[in-house]
């Protein structure tokens, strides 16, 4: 078992893969408030990938030991931790929701979330979704050729876990490409200088999931996918794929709704001129 190295018409497919799963999260953005439910977010979701010609991937999706995946996309409310299967509850204000969204394109895999705020949030909540969504792009910054996996869970660990909060462990960032879940595993804790070494052409996304109280996480019910805080804590989480090129990297899931890049991030992201 191996980590994939895309060649340039791989690398090209997956950008097109990868900007039409941020797309999706761009067109369901407007509709996200208070008194929709996550079920006609994914009905909605439905539309929007039949119109771009693409396919979900998460729809039937079976790992071993999973039943059949119901849904086109994960939404994960406040201490839905991931997987979270959508639902007719309505969406009420205070509500921090991630929506997960992995389409096919041409047999190309595109993944990635972002988390909603439903009106008005308490400033706990706030802090949790913008922490985990730096510490995300910690995680980023460290991607380039020759750096190691375990430096990129130690940049997301360190800021995270110094700002008080915790990291989910069962749960991490993967390889894609042809297939939804590919080797490696991108662990959003570790160790500088440990783990698979990064070489240009590796594509993996990097989501961390975390929990404003303690790490732990449970099932939380008979569904086989829905996982929480075992503590009831809120949960965040943001998702990007990203590709390891010859100079650093180039995050393939950006979109023109994408939240701003933070300001820490240095390293400019290359544009169609630059790739
Ligand atoms: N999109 C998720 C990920 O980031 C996986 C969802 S699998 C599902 O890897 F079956 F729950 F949809
Ligand atoms: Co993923
Ligand atoms: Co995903």
């Amino acid at each position: 078992m191996t980590i994939t190295i895309k060649d340039a018409a791989g690398i090209a497919a997956m950008r097109t893969a990868c900007r039409l799963a941020a797309e999706v999260l761009d067109q369901l953005t407007p509709h996200i408030q208070p008194g929709i439910t996550t079920l006609e977010i994914d009905r909605l979701s439905a539309e929007i990938m039949k119109q771009q010609g693409t396919v979900s991937a998460t729809i039937g999706y079976q790992p071993p030991g999973y039943p059949a995946y119901p849904a086109h996309l994960c939404t994960s409310v406040n201490q839905v931790v991931c997987h979270g299967i959508p639902n007719d509850k309505p969406l009420k204000k205070g509500d921090i929701v991630n929506v997960d969204v992995t389409v096919i394109k041409d047999g190309w895999y595109g993944d990635t979330s972002r988390m909603f705020m439903i009106g008005d949030c308490s400033i706990a909540a706030k802090r949790l979704v913008s922490t985990t969504y730096d510490a995300m792009w910690k995680g980023i910054e460290m991607v380039r050729p020759g750096a190691r996996l375990g430096d990129i869970g130690h940049a997301i660990q360190k800021f995270a876990e110094g700002l008080g909060f915790s990291i989910v462990r069962e749960f991490c960032g993967h390889g894609i490409g042809q297939r939804f879940h590919e080797e490696p595993q991108v662990l959003h804790y570790g160790k500088p200088g440990t783990l698979d070494e990064l070489k240009p052409g590796m594509i993996f996304t990097i989501e961390p999931m975390i929990n404003a109280g303690k790490r732990d996480i449970k099932e939380a019910l008979n569904d086989g996918w829905t996982i929480v805080t075992k503590d009831r804590s809120l949960s965040a989480q943001w998702e990007h794929s990203v590709l390891v090129t010859e100079t650093g990297y180039e995050v393939l899931t950006l979109s023109a709704g994408s939240p701003a890049i933070p300001a820490f991030v240095k390293t400019l992201q290359p544009t169609a001129a630059t790739a």
